[in-house]
This record gives structure tokens, sequence and C-alpha cells, in this order.
């Protein structure tokens, strides 16, 4: 009998876990994995929940399980698993039937299938989904784009089991398709350099100013309760307390230090640069990431040019343990700028009209760059007009300029001391061209008339010029 409100396809750990919260939360939900074992193991897991369960063990046994117009929601592999799934489903559903992308896709892929479902009659949906397995169980923050029927339908199931930020949920429609993978996207790549940046400050206070991972994590604690206030910073304090079981000793100084990545990190890195907009604190982290995978490069640079000589920057004072948590913040509001910029420039190029305020409510619970300044953030961007960057912000404008001595102090002080801090310094130095009152583009100018006759404006009369360039000695 048809009576589940919405089914879960993929019972992998998200998509299991999306289930039972939807369940939790009084929807019948119809449950399938291609292979059905995963489907049995859902179930056994769910325990009461599976009252509100409906395991399917073949698509037609799913399809017949579902109350029309039925709502499909895809949690398997992205790419090729859901092209695959997308075609296996098509010849049991109806016109009107809802397709919903959830998982990791790229918003091309998610416009592509938009296109090749609605002309054959089907509802589309491409969601982003954050907050890990955690989230996905309890409360995932999540970003809708698509058909807006579509939302319309399934607006009650997503709004429900959507993280809470004071009573508010953090689900919302972002725009036509590719519209909600594209800020899921962009999420990440915020999450990248957040991370990094932390990492950064670690580093400086590990090596810089010789801290232990134990006094580092109670430094980071104690941020917990200001600005930086995070999930991501109070997991730093998990990371640096734990000790290896094994050998006693910090588990962090334990962990290869090459980093993993899944591509929604480079994939904002390459729409900022494909948009024009500047992104580097996203870029750096990308490469940081990238580069820390280089494991023989490395050591054979290591070898030629001896260890990078990483001085102390100073002793673990109060004072400047204050002046690292103010670049650090430096570093977060402008890594955040970048990418709300490049979600500005996204909509202005795909005409999706993104709701910017709305965009950094749905992040402040459920996601995993969950935080306080992204409640400031959607008060900054609810204003009439919405700043052009969140650097224009009144309050915002007022935290960089108080932190940015510290800011200045501490980067040039790494860099001297040979610290690597390739995400911070990108964040400084993207201010720094900001606040310019003339860049040194004038002389890129009059390098590009002078090898390709490219022509240049001047500042005192109109229309284009050229030289005449000095010639001979
Ligand atoms: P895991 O490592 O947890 O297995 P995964 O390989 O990314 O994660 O797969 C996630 C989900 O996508 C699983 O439900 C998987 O189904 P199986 O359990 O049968 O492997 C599903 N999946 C992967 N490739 C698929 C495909 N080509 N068609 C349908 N489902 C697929």
């Amino acid at each position: 009998m048809a009576q589940a409100d919405i089914a879960v396809i993929g019972m992998a750990v998200m998509g299991r876990n999306l289930a039972m919260n939807i369940a939790e939360k009084g929807f019948k939900v119809a449950v399938y994995n291609r292979s059905s074992a995963r489907t049995d193991e859902a179930l056994a897991e769910a325990g009461d929940l599976a009252g509100n369960m409906i395991p399917c063990h073949s698509i037609e046994e799913l399809v017949a399980a579902l109350k029309p117009p039925r709502a499909l929601l895809l949690m398997v592999k992205a790419g090729a698993a859901v092209d695959e799934t997308i075609a296996q489903l098509k010849p049991h559903l109806a016109k009107g039937d809802i397709i919903i992308d959830a998982g990791n896709a790229n918003y091309r892929d998610s416009v592509a299938h938009d296109q090749a479902l609605s002309a054959e009659g089907f509802e589309f949906l491409g969601v982003g989904v954050s907050g890990g397995e955690e989230g996905a169980r309890h409360g995932p923050s999540i970003m809708v784009g698509g058909s807006k029927v579509a939302w319309e339908r399934v607006q009650p199931v997503l709004t429900a089991i959507a993280a809470r930020y004071q009573g508010e949920s953090c689900c919302a429609y972002m725009g036509p398709a590719g519209a909600g993978h594209f800020v899921k996207t962009l999420h990440n790549g915020i999450e990248y350099a957040d991370m990094q940046m932390i990492a950064e400050a670690y580093g400086l206070m590990r090596a810089g100013l010789g801290m232990t991972p134990s006094a580092i994590a109670d430094v980071f604690e104690g941020w917990t309760k200001g600005p930086l206030a995070s999930y991501l910073t109070e997991i730093t304090v998990q990371a640096l307390r734990t000790t290896d079981p094994a050998t006693g000793k910090p588990l962090v100084d334990i962990i290869l230090d090459s980093a993993g990545q899944k591509g929604t990190g480079r994939w904002s890195a390459i729409e900022a640069l494909d948009l024009g907009v500047p992104a580097s604190a996203i870029a750096a982290a990308v490469e940081a990431r990238g580069l820390s995978g280089m494991r023989s490069l490395r050591q054979a640079v290591n070898g030629a040019l001896g260890d990078a000589e990483r001085a102390a920057i100073g002793t673990a004072t109060p004072e400047i343990i204050a002046e690292i948590e103010k670049t650090l913040l430096t570093g977060k509001i402008l890594a955040y700028a970048q990418g709300f910029d490049v979600l500005a420039a996204g909509s202005k190029q795909f005409g999706w009209n993104l709701p910017l305020a709305e965009i950094a409510k749905i992040w402040r619970a459920g996601c995993i760059i969950r935080s306080r300044m992204l409640d400031s953030m959607s008060r900054a961007y609810s204003a009439t007009p919405a700043p052009e960057s969140l650097i224009l912000d009144p309050d915002f404008a007022g935290e960089l300029k108080a932190s940015l001595p510290a800011a200045r102090k501490i980067l040039g002080l790494a860099v001297a001391n040979g610290h690597p801090v390739p995400a911070l310094t990108s964040a400084l130095n993207y201010l720094q061209q900001l606040r310019a009152s003339r860049a040194t583009v004038d002389l890129v100018q009059a390098q590009r008339d002078i090898f390709g006759a490219h022509g240049f404006e001047r500042v005192d009369q109109p229309g284009a010029h050229h030289g005449p360039w000095h010639t001979g000695a």
C-alpha cells in the first residue's frame, strides 16, 4: 500500500541517518539500497524508529510504497551512481514525481539533471546537506535548489529534519537547480579555509611559542567563548586533548601530516577563478592540502634545502596569544567575505538571486562551519542595501580595524621566522590589496603595452593610450 511520505535511496551511513531522522519526525519513509543487506542493517539499527520505515528490496517495491506525487531522495555516491540510479528509477515513475539528489554533487550536474528530468515531466531538486553523520541523524543544514513545486511538496519533511537555531529551521530554498549544490560547495570551500587557518594558528603556537598540544587546547577552549566561538574551534580542543592510547603521545603528533580532500574545496576555488572573484584563502587551503600530500617532493626539498628554520616568535604570554586570536579572527572574516563574494557573483552570473542573509542563517546550526560569527553575517546581509562585501559592514569593518595591527605583527613574525601560514597571509594580502589607494598593476599595464600594445587608461584623461616607451639604456 502506498503510504510513505518520502523514499531515501542509499543506506550507507548518511542515507541511513537521514532516514532515521525523517522517521523520528513522524514521517513514513521508504528505504532502499542497491545491495539489500544494507537496507536490513539500517532497519535493525533503527530500533523503535523502524515502525516509521518501510524496507524495500526492489525499485518496484519502493515506488509502490510511496504516496504520489512520489518524492525520492538519493543519498548515493556522487557522480555516476546518481546517473545510474536516476536511469533505473525513471521507467517506474509518473509525471510530477520528484527526484532529489542530496549527495555531494557538482552544481553543474544538478543543472543537467534538472534539464533532462524536467523535459520528461519529472521534478528535480539538488539539495546540499551539511553536518556529517551526526548532522544527518540529528539535524543538518539543508540548502535546496530546483523546482519550486517540488520544494513546496517536500518542504515539511526537509524543514522538520533540519537543525534549528533558536527555533528557526536551518533549511531554506536557495533558487533554481544548481543553486543548492553551489551554496553547499562554497560552504565546504569556506570550511577548508577555516580549518586551515585554525591549523596555522595552532602551528604558530606549537612551533613559534613552544606550547604543548594540551596548552594550546586550553587556548582554543578560551576562544570558544569569544568571537571565534564555533564548532570547528570546539573540535580543535577535542583533537588537541586526545592522547594516543598506544604510545601515550598527543594523538595529533601520531597523525600523518597528509590531508585528504573530496573535491568541494577545489570546486570552490575553480568557481571563484571562473567568476573572476578572489577567494585566495580558500585556494590557499586547497593548495595546502594538495601540497601536504606531495610527500616525496616535501622530503626531497627538505633534504636539499634543510628543514625550515622555524624560530620562536615569542613566548606564550597572554598578550601574544590574544594577538594570534585577532590574527585568526581577521583571517576568518576575510575568508568568509571571499566565500560570500563568490556566492554573490555566482548568483549574478546564473540569475539565481541567492538569499545571502538566509544562507548565513541556515549555516548557524547543523553544518560544520556553524559559528557565532554567522549570526552577525546574517544580520549584515539583512541590511538594505546589502553590503557589497562583508568587509564594508560597519561591525565587521570595525572588527577588522581593531584586529589588523595584531594580524600584521603576528604574520610578519611568522614569515620572518620561517613558519608556513599560507591561508592567513593570503587573507591578509587580499585586504592589503583592497585597501591600497593605488595598486601596482599600473606597472603591469605598462608591461602589457610594451610587449603587446594592449594600451592603458590614464588617470588624467579619458580614452585608450599607448607609450611612448623609453628606448635605449
Ligand atoms: P560506502 O563507502 O559507505 O559504501 P559509497 O561507496 O560512497 O559509500 O556508497 C554510498 C552509497 O551509494 C551506498 O548506498 C552505495 O550502495 P551499495 O551499498 O550497494 O554499494 C551507493 N552506490 C554506490 N554506487 C552505486 C551505483 N552505481 N548505483 C546505486 N547505488 C550506488
